[in-house]
């Protein structure tokens, strides 16, 4: 049975000082976790981050590193299970390859063999979208079983989703050869409270918001009608916690938004939301900066999730927003 409860359960989130480890930390909190660990190196994370869950007397910070087999076992010592987030996304694996091969596979690696050697019941992989690739292939419904297309794509996009392709197969080797239970949650685009700048089109929200601050009109790639599937934070850390509490194991689900937007309404909605502002100017490419395109209307598909957890997003695009803008006035984006 790979059930694991989270009242009076023990959880290490791995990557957790961050958007969402930070999420899914208050979401096991208070579901009855009795304790909750976040180890980071907090090399793109930050203290503040986590700042609001520091007192909470069952949350417990670790400063350590997937790269040193040592860390990861002291600091799964005791868990039931544990939650691997580490990663170098598509902008960070672009600036640092090296870097980012060391963590999103052998830093994964690490952390799988740590979790059996220390007796973890179950681990959740956060794995991404972008194991379908990017560009002209990605059209039409999502699901599990579609292959990766590259073609036409970023190197540091087709690098970043063959390393989480990597990583799921990781996580499934040692369900087969080790006995380690896991799940393999694909989360779309993360938006949400307590934003960072490292995901190319959740920053194009931020980037966004900015221009309308300073009055200046929000940029649009060619027409704007290019699709673009988020998922909120909050969604994102419930799909966590049910992954763990799920008996399923040995499975790759999607986790995206209710539906998705193209860059046209995003604007649109992110422009109402801030309470008006100039009409968007559409653009061509910025060169050097790394964009993600499709190739035509799609939608991440999240009905196997359902079957397999339980789980379906319940907060939309509007909703979400205005609570990532009501946090983004109180604070600055980390990151
Ligand atoms: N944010 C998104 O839009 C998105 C979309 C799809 C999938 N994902 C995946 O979800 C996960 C979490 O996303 P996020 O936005 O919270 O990520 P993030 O980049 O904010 O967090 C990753 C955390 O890992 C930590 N880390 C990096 N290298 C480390 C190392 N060597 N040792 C220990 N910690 C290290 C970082 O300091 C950071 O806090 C990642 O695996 C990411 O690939 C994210």
């Amino acid at each position: 049975m790979a059930s694991v409860p989270i009242a009076g359960g023990r959880f290490i989130i791995i990557g957790g000082g961050s958007l969402v480890g930070s999420a899914t930390a208050a979401e096991l909190l208070d579901a009855g976790a009795a304790e909750v660990r976040l180890f980071d190196n907090f090399s793109m994370g930050a203290e503040s981050a986590v700042a609001h869950l520091k007192d909470n007397p069952r949350l417990r910070i670790i400063r350590g590193d997937v790269m040193r087999m040592g860390d990861l076992l002291q600091a799964m010592e005791g868990m039931d299970g544990a939650l691997l987030l580490a990663a170098y996304m598509t902008l960070n694996m672009d600036r640092d390859p090296w870097g980012g091969l060391d963590v999103n596979i052998r830093g994964v690696q690490n952390a799988l063999e740590a979790a059996v050697t220390r007796g973890v019941k179950k681990v959740v992989f956060a794995s991404s979208n972008a194991t379908y690739g990017y560009g002209p292939g990605i059209k039409g419904d999502l699901v599990e079983a579609t292959p990766f297309f590259s073609e036409g794509a970023p190197p540091a996009a087709i690098i970043y989703g063959a390393t989480k392709i990597i990583g799921e197969q990781l996580c499934r080797t040692y369900t087969q050869k080790r006995g380690l239970p896991h799940v393999v949650l694909r989360y779309s685009t993360v938006y949400g409270e307590r934003q960072h700048h490292r995901a190319a089109n959740a920053l194009y929200i931020i980037e966004t918001l900015e221009k309308l601050k300073k009055g200046e009109p929000p940029e649009i790639f060619g027409d704007g009608s290019e699709t673009k599937h988020f998922v909120y934070v909050g969604d994102l850390a419930r799909a966590n916690r049910m992954a763990f509490e799920s008996a399923a194991s040995n499975v790759a689900v999607n986790c995206s938004g209710p539906t998705p937007v193209t860059t046209k309404e995003l604007v649109a909605l992110v422009t109402d939301l801030a309470g008006g502002g100039p009409a968007p100017t559409f653009v061509g490419d910025t060169p050097g900066k790394v964009r993600l395109t499709s190739g035509g209307a799609f939608r991440i598909a999240h009905e196997k999730a359902y079957e397999a957890i339980g789980w379906k997003p319940q907060v939309d695009m509007r909703e979400g927003l205005g609570r990532l803008i009501a946090w983004l006035q109180g604070n600055e984006p980390t990151h």
